[in-house]
């Protein structure tokens, strides 16, 4: 059974301000979460790590805090209920920022006794080994911080998208357990759309699934997942 609750960002349900934590704010994703949830009834503090990023995202409705997910981030956690963690090193550092990064935001958030924690995660972290070579450290180091975001002890959801387009968001997506790593693409905005809408749902607390592009209307596609 699943129950939409007081997250809800449509303006259908009873509205509870949240303070929402978008880690990569600045990030392609992460600025449409950001405005997304800019135009919401919750507060989106808007988490970058450089000072000239922040008129960007505060242009989008965030809130800006400064802040490198390698270093402290206690102030940027502090005060917020919910963190959506869209950021990530682009290939960069996977083990550094993709994992040891993500590692350093969950203690935080566990600390600072923050109530939800969604993570933007990828197709094929469930099984590093069996896809491209090249992408075997990106999965492997997402996987583990899936894997330590479940230990946490945090209420979390882990969403993993298939390969992210700039297309325009359509509001409609495929929704599974194992879609697979080559089966589809999907939009940024339509991810982030799907990040957000994780919030109005109670039973996708403790559930990793796989997004895709598709023709379920988001919100029905979330409810048909947890009355599964
Ligand atoms: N590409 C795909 O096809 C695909 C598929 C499935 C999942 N994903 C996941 O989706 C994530 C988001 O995708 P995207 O396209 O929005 O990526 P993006 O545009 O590269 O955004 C990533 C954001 O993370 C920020 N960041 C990097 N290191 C950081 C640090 N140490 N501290 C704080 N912030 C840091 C970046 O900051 P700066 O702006 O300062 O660089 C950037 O704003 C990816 O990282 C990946 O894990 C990607």
């Amino acid at each position: 059974m699943f129950r939409r609750n007081s997250y809800g960002v449509d303006g259908r349900n009873a509205p509870v301000t949240r303070t929402i934590l978008i880690a990569g704010a600045h990030g392609q994703v992460g600025q449409h979460i950001t405005e997304q949830l800019g135009e919401s009834e919750h507060t989106a503090r808007a988490m970058v790590r450089d000072d000239s990023q922040t008129d960007e995202v505060a242009d989008l409705g965030g809130e800006p805090v400064v802040a490198d997910l390698t270093a402290d981030v206690d102030h940027a956690v502090e005060g917020c209920d919910v963190i959506i963690f869209a950021a990530g090193s682009g290939g960069e550092d996977v083990y550094g920022v993709d994992r040891d990064g993500a590692i350093n935001l969950i203690d935080a958030a566990s600390e600072a006794g923050v109530d939800r924690f969604v993570m933007l995660s990828s197709t094929g972290a469930d099984d590093p080994e069996a896809g491209p070579d090249a992408l075997e450290d990106y999965l492997t180091a997402k996987a583990e911080a899936d894997e330590y975001l479940r230990q946490s002890g945090l209420d979390y959801t882990i969403v993993r998208p298939g390969e992210l387009t700039n297309d325009s968001g359509v509001g409609t997506i495929e929704i599974g357990e194992d879609i697979g790593l080559d089966a589809g693409d999907i939009p940024r905005e339509d991810v982030a759309r799907t990040l957000v809408a994780t919030l109005d749902y109670d039973a996708l607390i403790g559930e990793t699934f796989e997004i895709l592009s598709g023709d379920e209307p988001i919100g029905e596609a979330l409810e048909w997942f947890c009355s599964q």
